[in-house]
């Protein structure tokens, strides 16, 4: 594998991302193969591919190994603050990639020593959480999840287990009660505001978490626990509520899709992959591969939007104008022909960038507590129900239509029924 630290050259022509090749990025979620899409795009445009976001918005993907460990160690020429953006003219308020682009005063797009400041305060929470603990906790939400379809031999188990097992650990985490009505309606409003159904309204549910933690956070100041709000709320760096309530949200949001994610893919993987079929419910290597191998090959964070170009300067043989935007094409990067030039991508170590790289990453110790979840939930599943089985043909599986993060549409599965 090659790192070289500096971004690669390309012969395509330098100038604005708007240029005649870009590439439309919508639309393209319908490709139920990424990893050949992004060699395609790789083969035509290079490492760093001209694209145009929904709307016709011109930015770059950045497709290499080397350039997006380049882009994300250099934060100081690709910040993470989108006011920098030199597209806001032509960003219509109704915008579908505004909530994940527009600017919100939480860790996610502050910069330089502020980040670092609101950042440390983060990593600090999460490395208070006990490990053993949090499995602990996850064994009996998975029991409870699994108790509410053992009797009738069937399930969907992205909506009834891999998005609500994630997400009730990571409220219980940060200190909301285990059960209760309370917790309940904000997991129900985390849900629509992350992932609206048809009739939905994120925004009103958006609203309601923001009130909820808020008491979340007043609550916890008269009464600290052993949880991660309590911990921010003591950190010498004195945060105020209401940096604390925006960096909940961006904690509880960054833990929540990915890791379910990474759960279902991790069980496709396993009940569709004769390497793993033999003996799904005996191998605990079994599980640990396949949760690496998707993290190589079918990584929840497809593509991440992004950085802003501070200034101009060149990458991967372009030419990126000063408050271009980046988008980081970490599922490219994982399967870069320049570091497995043999087309085979092999899982035994974990250099993916599946968790991004430098000063924005994943914090640590996020990606363990992530591995934590999605490995008990996936062992719980498979003791519990060991004849297992898919409830379709795979070929019948669908992909979400979206070039940003790769999950099922719905992973429905059978098994002999438990009487308890
Ligand atoms: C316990 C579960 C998790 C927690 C608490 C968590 C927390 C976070 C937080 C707070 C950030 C913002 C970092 C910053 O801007 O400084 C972040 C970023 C990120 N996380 Fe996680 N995360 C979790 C699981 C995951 C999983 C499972 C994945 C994917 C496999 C993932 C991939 C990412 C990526 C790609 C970023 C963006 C980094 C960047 O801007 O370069 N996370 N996470």
């Amino acid at each position: 594998m090659t790192d070289t630290g500096t971004p690669s050259a390309h012969p395509a022509p330098p100038g604005c991302p708007a240029h005649e090749d870009a590439v439309p990025l919508a639309g393209l979620e319908y490709q139920q193969t990424p990893s050949q899409l992004y060699r395609e795009l790789r083969r035509e445009h290079g490492p760093v591919a001209p694209v145009l976001l929904d709307g016709g918005i011109p930015a770059w993907l950045v497709l290499g190994y080397p350039e997006v460990t380049y882009v994300t160690r250099h934060d100081e020429l690709f910040a993470r603050d989108s006011r920098r953006w030199n597209q806001w003219a032509n960003i219509p308020p109704d915008w579908p990639l505004l909530p994940f682009v527009g600017y919100q005063p939480s860790v996610l797009f502050t910069e330089g020593e502020e980040h670092r400041r609101r950042a440390g305060v983060i990593t600090h929470a999460l490395e208070g959480v006990d490990q053993f603990g949090l499995a602990r906790d996850c064994r009996l939400i998975a029991d409870r999840l699994i108790a509410g379809f053992a009797g009738s031999g069937q399930a969907e188990l992205m909506t009834g287990y891999a998005h609500a097992l994630p997400m009730r650990a990571v409220v219980q985490m940060c200190g909301m009660p285990t059960a209760g009505a309370d917790t309940q309606q904000l997991v129900d409003d985390l849900r629509i505001s992350l992932d609206a159904a048809e009739g939905d309204d994120p925004v009103a549910a958006y609203g309601r978490v923001g009130e909820r933690l808020r008491q979340l956070v007043k609550d916890k100041r008269a009464d600290p626990g052993p949880d991660v709000t309590s911990r921010m709320l003591l950190h010498p760096a004195e945060l105020t509520d209401e940096e604390i309530v925006q960096d909940l949200i961006s904690v509880i949001a960054a833990a929540q899709q990915p890791t379910a994610n990474w759960i279902c893919n991790t069980l496709r993987l396993l009940l569709t992959d004769e390497r793993f079929a033999v003996n799904v419910s005996g191998g605990r290597l079994s599980v640990g591969e396949a949760l690496n191998e998707a993290l190589w090959l079918d990584t929840p964070t497809q593509n991440f939007i992004g950085r802003w170009a501070v200034r101009d300067t060149q990458l991967g043989g372009r030419h990126i104008r000063a408050g271009d935007c980046v988008v980081l094409g970490l599922a490219a990067a994982n399967t870069d022909p320049q570091i497995w030039p043999e087309s085979h991508v092999g899982a035994e170590n974990s250099a993916h960038l599946s968790f991004s790289h430098g000063e924005h990453r994943c914090p640590y110790p996020a990606p363990l507590l992530a591995d934590v979840m999605a490995r008990t939930a996936v062992e719980t599943l498979l003791e519990q129900l060991p004849d297992l089985v898919l409830a379709v043909e795979p070929g019948e599986l669908r992909w979400r239509p979206s070039i940003w993060m790769r999950g099922l549409v719905s992973l429905p599965v059978a098994f002999t029924p438990v009487v308890r």
